[in-house]
């Protein structure tokens, strides 16, 4: 039962892997957009501690392995959101209960083989079924394709898109950690407009950002916003940069896991996530900046959902979110209170 005033009463999302250090944080932002929450998760205990007094969260006890408990679990949802990583492992079998549930669904995979997976999977039978699937809507994937799709706007087609994040550090949850663990699939970037390796080593450059991050030396590392650019952007090579500071937070076992530093749960980290496009020797350039790449991510799965409950789609498919939203106004209605954008100008 969708309401198209956007009015989100009553409206049921299912979370699943809602314990989790990011499910939190979308649960929060589910209830604090006023949808009821169906928290799905195979821990009952921490289940029961997300749902303590509060009668707008009810917890459903499921596991990936027990396909009809996926199928209770998403009983009376309007919507899915994966919360659940590494998503090589768990987005097959709930996309596959969204589409017995015939509900949308929505993750936030880092990983380039699950998203590139879900694309070559399902794009078929979420067609037949009219269900929209959206992966990769978090920080790393989703935000990257709103930004790059914002930047080339009226283009149809460019020569060199390249994205640059800055981190000032990068303190993982164990989901990131395992995540890790389990992606070892060499990276992909775009060259010549198609899907290819990355040579090996990564190329390195410095990038010059806007203050506080100044000159940076980074390295590339292409996350899953590559599949999501690759399936609905013309272009002819694309490249993710990363600095190093974050790598090394990261590749140190002794890194902590991130720490509260507000009242919300956000963590103190400060990103920013700049898109230089070039065409025919004509520059944009455009960027966000915020707190919080897991945080982050709430709004971002968050406003999508609302989007596609208040504006349902005419046709299903797997989709990039550049594909689904206008992503400049998508990126405005996100601040200023979870991040700031700064619309694309030519340089
Ligand atoms: N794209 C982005 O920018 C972005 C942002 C945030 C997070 N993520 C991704 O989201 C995932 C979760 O991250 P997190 O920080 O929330 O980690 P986390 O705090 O460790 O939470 C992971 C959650 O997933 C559940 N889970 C993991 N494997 C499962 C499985 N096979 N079946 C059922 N539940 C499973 C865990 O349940 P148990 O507690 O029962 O193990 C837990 O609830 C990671 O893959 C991470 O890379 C991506």
């Amino acid at each position: 039962m969708l309401d198209h005033s956007g009015n989100t009463q009553g409206q049921k999302v299912a979370v699943f892997g809602a314990a989790g250090h990011t499910g939190r944080f979308v649960v929060a932002e589910l209830l604090r957009r006023g949808f009821d929450v169906i928290a799905i998760g195979r821990d009952k205990e921490r289940l029961a501690n997300l749902a303590e007094g509060n009668g707008s969260v009810e917890a459903r006890l499921a596991a990936v392995e027990d396909p009809s408990s996926l199928d209770r679990a998403l009983e009376g949802a309007a919507v899915v959101i994966n919360c659940a990583g590494p998503f090589l492992d768990t987005a097959e079998p709930v996309i596959s209960a969204a589409l017995r549930a015939r509900i949308a669904y929505l993750d936030m995979s880092a990983e380039q083989p699950a998203v590139l997976s879900i694309f070559e999977r399902f794009a078929e039978p979420a067609k037949a079924a009219g269900i929209a699937i959206v992966p990769a809507m978090g920080f790393y994937g989703g935000l990257g394709d709103l930004l790059a799709t914002a930047a080339i706007g009226d283009w149809t087609s460019v020569d060199d898109l390249r994205i640059a994040i800055a981190l000032d550090s990068w303190l993982p949850t164990q989901g990131t950690r395992r995540t890790g663990e389990r992606n070892t699939a060499h990276r992909l970037v775009i060259g010549d407009g198609q899907l290819q390796p990355l040579p090996s080593p990564a190329p390195t450059t410095s990038w010059r950002f806007a203050s506080p991050f100044d000159s940076q030396d980074m390295i590339e590392l292409p996350f899953s916003e590559t599949i999501l650019i690759s399936r609905h952007l013309k272009v002819g090579a694309f490249h993710n940069y990363l600095n190093l500071t974050p790598l090394r937070d990261l590749r140190d076992v002794n890194t902590p896991p991130p720490e509260a530093a507000d009242e919300t749960g956000r963590s103190a980290q400060v990103f920013l996530m700049e898109v230089v496009a070039q065409r025919k020797g004509e520059v944009r350039r455009t960027c966000v900046t915020g707190r919080d790449i897991y945080a982050v991510t709430a709004p971002l799965i968050v406003e999508a959902v609302q989007r596609l409950l208040r504006d349902p789609i005419e046709k299903g498919g797997v989709f990039a979110p550049g594909q689904l939203f206008d992503a400049g106004q998508f990126l405005q209605s996100l601040a200023p209170r979870h991040l700031a954008y700064k619309p694309a100008i030519p340089v």
